[in-house]
């Protein structure tokens, strides 16, 4: 965060990562980037990333750094072009500048604990609010969207729907919130599994998952039910039926992914043994349920008054280096 400022407009924002309950894999239309079916998921408190934008007078081209580290800017341009084009709009500065983007994640990135998610939705707020624009927290959403996906999600706090959206130009594909984190406090313990980045991204893998699995018409029909599904899950604050829920969408999620060519195999054996761990500890009385995204990583949800057992009983897997408690996340914020 020691670029120089040089006089241009400057914001800074903190975004929570987020885990999807019921999970977006696969686009409807791949250049507004919106998404096939519709998701739900929870904001993580213990998970962000910290992202400033500065509108440069005179700068020949945006900037990426991610931890003092020059990183790749198409997306990130992407987005920062939108903004400049709502600024061109209101006949703001920022519509004519480039703009250098500094971020940290305060969470291993690129291994499946959604960096995508908590960084597209921090440059969101931070390019809108250092180009001069005050956004509603739906256009935010939108702006989010076309970085990532799951972004467009944590933008909003607690539990948070994304919709798959009908409309050709994607105004209707926008994320919002369902619940707060205060309504229903739950806990997630991040098992992590491996450091590293992971070899195939989110992307990618849904284009090929789309393009080549028998089951990808399977996944779309099925979507509706699993999102109706969990919506009465925490409007009735069933956490038995939304942790099996989510146990189902993830598994299917997989069953999408082994079942694309090349398969996607995105499990370690530390990942699996998490998985039956978590199945051990429901056996025994003890209600928590996993999830996992396009990563090695296992995420698994549980009450607040059991969150110290699971952390323990995931910390005993072979091959789980670290098992992190999160309570859920607040909305994306401007940090000054
Ligand atoms: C498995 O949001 O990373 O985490 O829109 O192509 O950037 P892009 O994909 P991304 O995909 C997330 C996939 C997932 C499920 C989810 O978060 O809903």
């Amino acid at each position: 965060m020691d670029q120089p400022i040089d006089g241009g407009a400057t914001a800074v924002a903190r975004a929570h990562s987020n885990i999807a309950l019921v999970k977006y894999w696969g686009k409807r239309d791949a250049t507004l980037n919106t998404p096939a079916v519709g998701s739900i998921s929870v904001t993580l408190d213990a998970l962000y990333t910290d992202t400033r934008v500065t509108f440069v007078p005179g700068l020949a081209a945006d900037e990426f750094w991610l931890a003092g580290c020059r990183g790749p800017v198409t997306r990130i341009s992407h987005v920062l072009d939108l903004v400049r084009g709502h600024a061109a709009g209101l006949g703001l500065p920022a519509a004519g500048h480039s703009a250098i983007v500094s971020s940290t994640n305060n969470f291993p990135t690129g291994a499946g604990l959604a960096s995508s998610a908590s960084g597209f939705a921090a440059l969101a707020v931070a390019a809108a609010g250092a180009a001069g624009l005050s956004l509603p927290a739906r256009e935010l959403s939108i702006l989010a969207r076309h970085g990532s996906g799951s972004a467009a999600r944590s933008i909003f706090g607690g539990f948070a729907e994304m919709h798959a959206g009908t409309a050709a130009d994607g105004s209707d594909a926008y994320a919002e919130e369902l619940l707060d984190r205060e309504e229903w406090p739950l806990t997630v313990v991040v098992a992590i599994t491996e450091h590293g980045e992971k070899s195939i991204n989110s992307t990618i893998g849904m284009n090929e998952s789309k393009a080549t699995s028998p089951f990808y018409p399977a996944w779309l029909d099925s979507a509706d039910d699993d999102l109706d599904e969990m919506r009465a899950a925490i409007r009735d604050r069933d956490f038995a039926r939304l942790g099996e829920l989510s146990e189902y969408n993830c598994l299917k999620l997989h069953a999408l992914m082994l079942t694309t060519r090349p398969a996607l195999i995105y499990w370690n054996a530390a990942t699996v043994a998490a998985m039956h761990a978590v199945r051990a500890l429901r056996a025994q009385g003890l209600p928590a349920y996993f999830t996992i995204d396009a990563g090695p990583q296992v995420k698994v949800l549980c009450l607040p008054g059991d969150a110290a057992a699971v952390q323990q009983a995931l910390a005993l897997v072979p091959g789980v280096h670290e098992a992190r408690i999160s309570a859920l996340g607040p909305a994306a914020y401007r940090l000054e």
